[in-house]
């Protein structure tokens, strides 16, 4: 199903070790600009509708912090799409009130709650403290209230024993879907000894491929796993997915987004939607696309470049310079090292 991704905003009640963005942790009341704008948001969809862009995928930050969430809802569904958003279920009441009226209720397919250990001092450690209550009591309350509830566990070195336990939590609170992906690699979460060394990476992957047969809800791995496509076939790349910051500009992909400790932006923004069209924008990105696969060419062609490409997603980290000079890979073996 082709995707219009929003990060919503850039604001977030929580600092989690392992979190990939560079979110803004002061007051927000004085910084419109953390927050993306409605009127970008329904001239975004009114253009992104008829190229056969159904549904929206909201992600943030925090995206039940946005001021006016419930408002968001109202411009998304009353266009025709369907939706979901991520969250941590930090004032899961709240997020409940927002999304309850008949119109916003009518075009939320689900909720993706963002699980990080099956046990509370796992998912606490990384989360923070109260965390793993308030995601397990509002995947509950999903249940009652006849929400779709999905989860989703980023892999690192502090849950990787607790893939089993994990899938076993979501068949009880009965979630539809689960989704397991391997942590991306900044250089926060790398000091904070989190990611996995890659030798362990296909470990996790024949873990999951175990639990999947195993369980009646569908489990699945991310993007970002082993592959033998060198020209990733992931939903950026195919445009199936397409992504809009808080700032309101269409970039690359959702995972490389507002990275945290990169120095700025990448060449993965390319346009900016309060200035120019989707339409124009879109044309950048195919550019974009193109060159990123001509260079997967180049690389599959290079011996001491090639193995790299059995991880897409870090091979776009390293291309889009989002942790330092050095290559990735070798940034992470230096950190396993550190230990
Ligand atoms: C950036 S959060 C935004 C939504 C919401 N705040 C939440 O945590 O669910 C979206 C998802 O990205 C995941 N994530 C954060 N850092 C990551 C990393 N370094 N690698 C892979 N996924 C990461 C989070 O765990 C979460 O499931
Ligand atoms: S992973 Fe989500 S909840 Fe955690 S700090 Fe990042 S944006 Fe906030
Ligand atoms: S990081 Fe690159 S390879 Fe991974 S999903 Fe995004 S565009 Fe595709």
């Amino acid at each position: 199903m082709p995707r219009i991704g929003i990060e919503l905003n850039n604001v977030c009640n929580l600092d989690c070790t392992h979190c990939f963005r560079s979110i803004y942790r002061g007051g927000a009341e004085n910084n419109k600009d953390l927050f993306l704008p409605l009127d970008v948001l329904e001239r975004i969809l009114l253009e992104a509708g008829p190229l056969g862009y159904n549904h929206v995928a909201i992600t943030g930050g925090e995206p039940p912090m946005h001021p006016q969430f419930g408002e968001a809802l109202d411009i998304i569904a009353r266009l025709g799409f369907t939706y979901h958003f991520l969250t941590n279920a930090r004032n899961f009441q709240k997020t409940l009130k927002a999304i309850s009226t008949p119109l916003r209720r009518s075009k939320l397919s689900g909720i993706s709650f963002s699980l990080d250990g099956a046990t509370e001092a796992t998912h606490d450690g990384i989360r923070g403290k109260g965390s793993y209550r308030e995601v397990v009591t509002a995947i509950a309350t999903c249940q009652a209230v006849g929400i779709e509830a999905s989860i989703i566990t980023t892999i690192n070195k502090a849950n990787r024993h607790e893939i089993d336990q994990l899938a076993l939590l979501g068949a009880h609170l009965k979630v539809k879907r689960q989704i397991f992906g391997h942590q991306n690699p900044t250089e926060h979460n790398m000091g904070e000894d989190l990611i996995l060394p890659l030798t362990e990476w296909r470990a996790v992957e024949r873990d999951v491929a175990r639990v999947m047969t195993g369980f009646r809800h569908d489990i699945s791995m991310a993007v970002g796993f082993y592959t033998d496509y060198f020209l990733p076939r992931c939903a950026p790349l195919t445009l199936d997915d397409l992504n809009i910051d808080y700032r309101g500009r269409l970039t690359l992909c959702c995972q490389l987004s507002n990275y945290r400790d990169a120095g700025g932006d990448g060449e993965d923004v390319v346009g900016d939607l309060k200035k120019e069209s989707l339409t124009s924008a879109l044309s950048k990105l195919m550019n974009l696309v193109t060159k990123v696969h001509q260079e997967r060419l180049e690389m599959a062609a290079d011996p001491n470049q090639k193995d790299k490409l059995h991880y897409p997603c870090l091979v776009c980290v390293e291309r889009f310079q989002k942790t330092g000079e050095k290559p990735i890979l070798v940034q992470m073996e230096q950190a396993r090292l550190k230990v």
